[in-house]
């Protein structure tokens, strides 16, 4: 039986790829925080003829995190992890910068639950010799976007460390591989600000993401054009890359002492 771990399991990508994977002879631990959403992706996984549990622990609580990741390495570790859950959040519609509260979750989920996942699961996959951690960046990891600053961030950081990682971890026969998509049609992707040149499918994504897990694939970017385009923003000198994402219009309006609104003042849902 292989066993395949998904975080963002009710997400687009996240419900694309447990789709992707589901099949006799698999079984699938899908987490998600939204109940009836990851009952039914667990029960249209079921009808394809994998085993499914499911799971909605806070993922940013290292007392429940750490306690649920040691139970999914008994009696040994899982053969695949992919770490998907993740959350954008923006510099607002008047480019009045984002609130610290909402930057701060978005480091949590994005950036430190993936190093905790990775501290755990690398450490019981190295001892066992085998295992694939899959993470989760994103193209904005290659130079940082003027619209969402903590996002890309956040995403150099897992892109960073998952490749450490793999360095550390790639001698014992754990494999480790970064993401990083472009736009996928997706609630986060629809609700950023800005153009979405090149957007893919989840499914498609999800297709994508698992042919290179399966490789073990260092880095599995995508689409092409897009990824080509936003490597060269990390490789050329930084002022260029900036003066080009402003032509491509990703840059925010400038500040309007009428119209700005407090970060403070914005509503949460
Ligand atoms: N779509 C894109 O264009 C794109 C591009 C680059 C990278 N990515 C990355 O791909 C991953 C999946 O994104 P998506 O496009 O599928 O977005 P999505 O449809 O909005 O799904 C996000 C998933 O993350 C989960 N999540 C968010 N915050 C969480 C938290 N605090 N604790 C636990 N789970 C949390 C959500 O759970 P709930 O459903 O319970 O909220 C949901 O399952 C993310 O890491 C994202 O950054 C996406």
């Amino acid at each position: 039986m292989t066993r395949i771990v998904i975080t963002g399991a009710t997400g687009a990508i996240g419900t694309a790829l447990a789709l992707h994977y589901a099949a006799p002879g698999k079984h699938l631990t899908l987490h998600g925080r939204r109940e009836s959403v990851l009952d039914d992706v667990a029960n249209q996984c079921r009808e394809r003829g994998a085993e499914v549990t499911v799971s909605g622990i806070d993922l940013t609580d290292d007392a429940a995190l750490t306690p649920w990741l040691e139970a999914l390495c008994e009696p040994s570790p899982p053969d695949l992890v992919i770490v998907n859950a993740g959350m954008n959040i923006n510099i607002g519609e008047h480019g009045e910068g984002e609130a610290w509260d909402e930057a701060s979750r978005l480091l949590a989920i994005n950036l430190r639950v993936p190093m905790a996942m990775g501290n755990v699961l690398g450490k019981r996959m190295r001892a066992a010799g085998r295992g694939q951690l899959v993470f989760m960046s994103s193209l904005a990891a290659y130079h940082g976007l003027a619209l969402t600053p903590s996002y890309s961030a956040s995403k150099a950081g897992v892109k960073a460390y998952a490749e450490g990682l793999r360095g550390w971890l790639g001698p014992s026969g754990v494999g480790v591989t970064v993401v990083m998509p472009g736009y996928v049609s997706s609630k986060m992707c629809h609700e950023m600000p800005g153009p979405k040149p090149f957007l893919w499918q989840p499914e498609r994504a999800a297709k994508r993401i698992a042919a290179g897990a399966a490789r073990n694939s260092a880095r599995v970017s995508f689409p092409f054009p897009l990824d080509f385009g936003c490597w060269w923003l990390a490789v050329l000198p930084a002022s260029i890359s900036q003066w080009l994402l402003a032509k491509l219009d990703y840059s925010p309006p400038a500040a309007n002492v009428d119209n700005a609104e407090r970060p403070e003042e914005r509503r949460h849902d």
